[in-house]
């Protein structure tokens, strides 16, 4: 089911009872924070979706935590379970064994295009039939009007941190659409965190290599849920997120031009602000709690100066809180891991799946189960996913054999563990770190472990014989199976 607008999903989260709404009067300097840490951590059966409707000094109410469950996160974006959208991509994917490298190009080729006539046959809305251009502020817009969090008590000050930011190729001209912090300076200020890997980064790069003294862009808030999770994914560069939102409602997104900005933007948005970023101008950013549990330290990042601000009459503010994991966050990963197996296999085809634990916040840790063939393919496959788009910033791989589910943690951790001789099967290798890892000497750069806890090969220095795992024979299963009724053994359904 795909949903026309951020109102259209909240009321099926109501519906569904999976959404509170929150009438007493709350601060959105930092209580907000308190109230979705507790349910982010709580009770999963406690874990909702909260809309804050009396949000102090604000009339606009405030979305958060909508993403904030598997179930959530898969409905948000069409499906019922997150392993669908791996399903529903690999049945775009030719599965059989790609034939060399030109045949994977040719195949990730005919995907775009897959995605492409899916998702995007462009549609234009005539500004009058935009609900995101109800309201119409230039001069007069402020930033004041939005109910911005300030999410931790050591921030800079209050963040946007559910944006959509859309800047285009400065040359290229084709767009990007980046889910990037923004902090909040003045009443028509911002400051944008893209990191130096990120798209939006490579555009400020451009133009300043061909001396374009401004970026015009916009900070997209709310609409669709597929549009706003969209935002968050590695996809390539110069392929458009708004595609991949596209495919997933099984309808294309439609655009409004901006009032103020040679740019086009959701028409069914709750919010954009429209600005130009100066590429030569930048200011201290931070500190921001961040997702990596800790406060990430002020950095330059480039300065964002608003134009304009449109608005639906009755908009939703939609937002999150990054902090000590697991938050929302994890399970918006989730869906960026299911839905990327099958890209990875296409260049990789002997991964079987993947797992990005949450107190790995994806980069610190990658679970991969693979169907090993040859001596050294647990090598291979470690080497090859440190060259893969943004996994290159993974800082520990584990490559377990084919049957060990990498979403268990003890089965994985069980492996893990024993099947490695610590002096033999460890890859140690220094590369590109994710910018926010505090624990490398230099920023962006660091050391990373590759671990193989496949079972050994002669060829690979293990000479023994590899031991058997301890399995029960399938004949007494079935036999315990039909017998368990008969048992009384209290058991909660689906246990046993
Ligand atoms: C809630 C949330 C907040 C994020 N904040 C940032 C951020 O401030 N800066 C950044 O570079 N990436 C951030 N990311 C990750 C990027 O959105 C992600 O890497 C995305 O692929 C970037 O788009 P791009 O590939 O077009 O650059 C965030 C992701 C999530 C889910």
């Amino acid at each position: 089911m795909a949903f026309s607008s951020l109102r259209d999903y909240v009321k099926n989260l109501e519906a569904r009872g999976d959404l509170v709404r929150v009438t007493a009067q709350v601060s959105a300097e930092l209580e907000i924070t308190e109230i979705v840490d507790r349910m982010s951590k709580g009770p999963a059966l406690q874990n909702k979706a909260l809309l804050f409707e009396n949000v102090k000094g604000h009339s606009v109410p405030v979305l958060i935590n909508a993403f904030g469950s598997a179930e959530r996160m898969a409905r948000a974006l069409g499906v019922r379970e997150l392993e669908e959208l791996r399903q529903k991509l690999d049945a775009l994917i030719d599965l059989r064994p790609p034939q060399g490298f030109g045949d994977t190009l040719a195949r990730g080729g005919a995907l775009l295009g897959a995605l492409r006539d899916a998702g995007v046959r462009p549609r234009r809305v005539k500004p009058r039939n935009a609900p995101v251009q109800a309201v119409v502020e230039t001069g007069t817009a402020s930033l004041d009007t939005i109910p911005i969090l300030t999410c931790w008590p050591g921030d800079g000050g209050p963040f946007v941190t559910l944006p959509q930011v859309i800047t285009r190729d400065p040359v290229k001209g084709t767009r990007n659409v980046g889910m990037y912090r923004l902090q909040q300076v003045d009443a028509r200020t911002l400051l944008v965190h893209w990191q130096r890997h990120k798209g939006g980064a490579e555009h400020e790069r451009v133009a300043l290599e061909n001396r374009k003294p401004t970026i015009p862009a916009a900070v997209v808030l709310g609409g669709d849920p597929a549009c706003i999770w969209a935002a968050s994914a590695p996809l390539p560069p110069d392929i458009d997120e708004y595609w991949l939102a596209g495919w997933l409602r099984g309808r294309p997104v439609p655009f409004v031009d901006c009032v103020s900005q040679p740019l086009q933007v959701p028409a069914n948005a709750d919010i954009v602000i429209e600005g130009v970023i100066d590429p030569n101008e930048h200011r201290p950013e931070g500190p921001f709690g961040d997702h990596t549990g800790y406060y990430t330290p002020v950095e330059p990042f480039p300065v964002f100066h608003v134009t304009a601000i449109t608005r639906r009459t009755d908009p939703i503010y939609p937002a999150t809180v990054v902090g000590i994991p697991p938050m929302e966050d994890y399970w918006m990963g989730k869906a960026t891991e299911r839905l990327f197996l099958p890209l990875v296999r296409l260049f990789l085809p002997e991964v079987v799946d993947f797992a990005m634990p949450a107190p790995g916040l994806f980069h610190n840790l990658v679970l991969v189960s693979i169907k090993k063939r040859f001596p050294g393919h647990a090598r291979k496959v470690i080497h090859g996913l440190w060259g893969l788009a943004l996994l290159s910033l993974a800082k520990g791989i584990v490559i377990v054999d084919d049957w060990v589910d990498v979403h268990n943690p003890t089965e994985a951790a069980w492996q893990a563990l024993g099947n490695v001789d610590w002096s033999r099967d460890i890859v140690i290798a220094e590369g590109p770190v994710d910018q926010l890892d505090h624990a490398s000497a230099h920023s962006s750069f660091g050391g990373k472990i590759g671990i193989d806890a496949t079972a050994k090969l002669p060829e690979e220095g293990h000479p023994r014989p590899w031991p058997q795992v301890v399995t029960m024979d399938p004949e007494v299963k079935a036999r315990v199976d039909a017998l368990w009724p008969d048992l009384d053994i209290p058991t909660l359904k689906g246990s046993v």
